[in-house]
């Protein structure tokens, strides 16, 4: 039958356009370990793509897919890759690329109703409040990533604790300020939240760390004693389970003691380490996380979900819900478990409206791993950054940021004859850094310790193996060597 419209797709066409759509995932995933880890987009593809005119007719297929192979596919971000340890970005359960294709063919509005993928995102959050210890009537929401977990959850604390009608009035109406608490070592995106919920950074008390970039609960103590004194009203404290710098884990019972104390909200930020708690190393310290009001973990870093899939709890339902919910009379149901409505809709818990089908990749990576397999997954990502501290360590010409915790690694280049002469570790670091990353080899990142640049690894990868671990050692070395001629 002779089609009408492009936006008609025959049975046939869809089939055969999905299958050479799979060829090409497939061909990717395949050929990654022989692929260099990163390569520029190249300069004249990009002038190309930031000038390219607005197409006002449409294109088939075939040629936009072509497009694809040609221009994009050959320069990813990097992380797809087995010898990738930047930042804190994992590889995609193949499960997990499927599912995106499958949710997206549904394309639910996951606001609310009574239709499937409101029941699988409450499956997963479920799945989560067990993983974490939280009760069963605790809510939560799946958000693009950590960034929003921890926004969304601020705003509950806020809520919760400021002592007046904050939806109502505003934060202008307050003649005391509202302090929030965390270390230095915590992440960018509490900032930006406190920012963005009107309570300034001047606001967001930065509580000392020890040597092991841990808060000090002494500390916390004090500064949640003395705020009220001076007018303030302490509203939240953020802990973090897994620094991104480090994987610092902050000692969780001694924080949640003086939350409880003091009566102010405890998130913690689980973004990164959360799931450690399947692993056998770290699982009996990171019990605690059941003491917190609200947890973010990101199954799109350590549980390697494809981007983006964040997700926050908060063990207080009937709080998040009246942080958020806004019924209009457009969106109002009969609030049957039957018809329409079916449970309370999700939009009313967060500030999402219309909200994608996230939940079907969790759901389906953590169907097709299991606990099991995300046990031995985490477990050997721990096993992996623990070799290679332990190979840095014993390396007479590189330094070792101590102590190692969770999947991260921090160490340098630092050969003894540069003893005399550290303010050259820095750019010689730095050059290795960019080396590395441009030789496609490995990738690495970096960070700033207590006012030194360090190379940072973060192991979140099943594809990564004990032998890589050494070679990027070597790598280091070499690049190293090569860099101070
Ligand atoms: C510890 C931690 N918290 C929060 C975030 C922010 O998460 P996202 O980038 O998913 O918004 C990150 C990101 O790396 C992180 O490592």
């Amino acid at each position: 039958m002779k089609k009408t419209s492009a936006w008609e797709w025959s049975a046939e066409e869809i089939r055969r356009f999905g299958y050479e759509v799979v060829d090409e995932i497939t061909e990717q995933l395949m050929r990654l370990p022989t692929t260099p880890v990163f390569r520029p987009f190249p300069p004249d593809l990009a002038e190309r793509y930031l000038n390219e005119p607005l197409p006002t007719e449409g294109a088939p297929p075939d040629e936009i897919l072509a497009a694809f192979k040609e221009d994009i596919a050959p320069y990813p971000f990097g992380n797809g890759h087995p010898r990738f340890y930047g930042w804190v970005n994992s590889p995609p359960a193949v499960i997990g690329i499927f599912a995106e294709a499958l949710a997206a063919a549904m394309n639910p509005s996951c606001a609310g109703g009574n239709h499937a993928a409101i029941y699988v995102e409450r499956q997963v959050l479920n799945w989560f409040k067990q993983i974490v210890g939280f009760p069963r009537d605790s809510m939560g929401l799946l958000v693009s990533g950590g960034s929003m977990a921890a926004l969304t959850a601020l705003t509950v604390a806020r809520h919760a604790k400021c002592g007046f009608d904050i939806r109502l009035k505003g934060l202008q109406s307050s003649p005391r300020r509202l302090t929030i608490y965390k270390t230095a070592e915590g992440h960018g995106c509490h900032q930006k939240a406190t920012e963005l919920l009107g309570i300034g950074t001047e606001n967001l008390k930065i509580i000392a760390h020890d040597s092991a970039f841990k808060m000090i609960p002494a500390e916390l103590d004090h500064a949640i004693e003395r705020d009220p004194r001076e007018g303030n009203i302490p509203i939240a404290v953020i802990a973090s389970v897994g620094t991104v710098n480090t994987g610092a884990i902050d000692p969780l019972e001694e924080i949640a003691d003086v939350c409880a104390r003091r009566n102010v909200w405890l998130h913690i930020d689980g973004a990164y380490g959360a799931p450690a708690i399947l692993s056998s190393k770290y699982g009996p310290a990171l019990s605690a996380l059941k003491r917190a009001d609200s947890i973010s973990v990101d199954p799109h870093k350590w549980l390697y979900v494809p981007v983006e899939a964040g997700l926050v709890l908060v063990k207080d339902a009937e709080l998040m819900r009246s942080a958020f919910s806004l019924v209009p009379p457009y969106l109002r149901t009969d609030g049957s478990t039957l018809g329409v409505g079916g449970l309370p809709w999700f939009s009313e818990y967060g500030f999402q409206q219309t909200r994608g089908f996230r939940a079907l990749k969790v759901w389906m990576a953590l169907k097709h791993h299991g606990l099991a397999g995300y046990r031995r997954a985490i477990d050997a990502d721990i096993m992996l950054a623990e070799h290679l501290a332990k190979s840095i360590g014993a390396s007479p010409d590189l330094e070792l940021c101590s102590p190692q915790s969770l999947s991260i690694v921090c160490f340098r280049f630092a050969p003894a004859r540069l003893k005399e002469n550290p303010e050259a570790l820095e750019p010689l670091n730095n050059a290795i850094l960019e080396r590395i990353q441009m030789s496609g080899d490995a990738f690495l990142s970096s960070t700033t310790l207590n006012g030194n640049f360090w190379l940072r690894a973060c192991v979140v990868n099943p594809g990564a193996r004990l032998e890589y671990m050494d070679e990027l050692v070597e790598l280091v070395r070499k690049t190293g060597l090569q860099c101070e001629m």
